[in-house]
């Protein structure tokens, strides 16, 4: 039965739906059957991300509301085998309940090792009817205080119903280093929630775990299978004379 996994994080443009493919494509580059299901409906991401939107017949909507069959919906990835993508509707907002959601995730579970389910923002209606079908969640938050803010909140909401990680994204290590952003650590601590990982600020970090080795999302992936708690290091390249040297061209780069 598949580990059902909602990524989630609060605020918006955190980087949920980057986390949720990325890691997909990591965990399916280890042999495992993953689903990404986009839960944020009515703002098909997810497809897009994937970069695989011009394969779209069926959505999640055409699903719950029979007109297809789940496995007709399903946008297996150009590159992995074991992964595919069931799109959220991408025309207006639906009135899905949760209930019609779990329907459709209880006749999936068997046929998957992870289900991942894109969340939208906030922690409204749309993140309660993720989080109901998610036996865990990973939050998604970056190191900003608004952010730290938000991700607490939606902390508050999850504990006591599902088993939560945190992943702190965009960390900048010469920041970090120069003392002007909150070290991941700084970020895990305040959130009190068990450490999964760490992602460095990338500006290529849409097509990234699709190269033969993306080492945070790797790390990422392993921690998830194996209840491992490696965590990538963005900082140690910005200490010492050479990191100080690395710092003084990021800023001018
Ligand atoms: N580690 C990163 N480095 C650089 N850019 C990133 C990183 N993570 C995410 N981004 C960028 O941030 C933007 C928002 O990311 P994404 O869409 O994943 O956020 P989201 O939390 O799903 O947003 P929403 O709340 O709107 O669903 C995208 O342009 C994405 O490429
Ligand atoms: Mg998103």
């Amino acid at each position: 039965m598949a580990r059902k996994i909602v990524v989630t994080g609060g605020k918006g443009g955190v980087g949920k739906t980057t986390v949720c493919a990325n890691l997909g494509i990591a965990l399916a580059k280890q042999s495992k059957r993953v689903l990404l299901m986009d839960l944020d409906i009515g703002l098909n991401n997810l497809d897009v991300v994937m970069q695989l939107e011009d394969k779209v017949v069926f959505d999640f909507v055409d699903v719950v509301e029979g007109r297809c069959r789940p496995s007709q919906a399903f946008i297996q990835d150009r590159d992995e085998p074991t992964l595919y993508v069931m799109p959220s509707c991408h025309l207006a907002k639906r009135q899905i309940s949760a209930e019609q959601v779990r329907k459709v995730v209880t006749r999936l579970e068997d046929n998957f090792d992870f289900i991942l389910f894109d969340c939208p923002a906030g922690i409204d209606s749309g993140f309660r009817r993720a989080v109901s079908c998610a036996d865990e969640a990973i939050v998604v938050v970056t190191p900003h205080l608004s952010s730290v803010r938000d991700a607490d909140k939606t902390v508050g909401e999850l504990v006591g119903n599902v088993i939560v990680n945190v992943v702190v994204n965009r960390v900048r290590g010469d920041l970090v280093a120069d003392g002007e952003m909150l070290s991941a650590f700084e970020v895990f601590s305040l959130l009190g929630q068990t450490a999964l990982g760490v992602l460095p600020e990338d500006d290529d970090v849409n097509c990234n775990a699709r190269s033969d080795k993306n080492v945070p999302f790797d790390i990422l992936a392993e921690n998830l299978i194996y209840g491992k708690c490696k965590i990538y290091d963005c900082v140690t390249p910005y200490k010492g004379l050479f990191g100080r040297i690395r710092r003084k061209l990021k800023r001018n780069a």
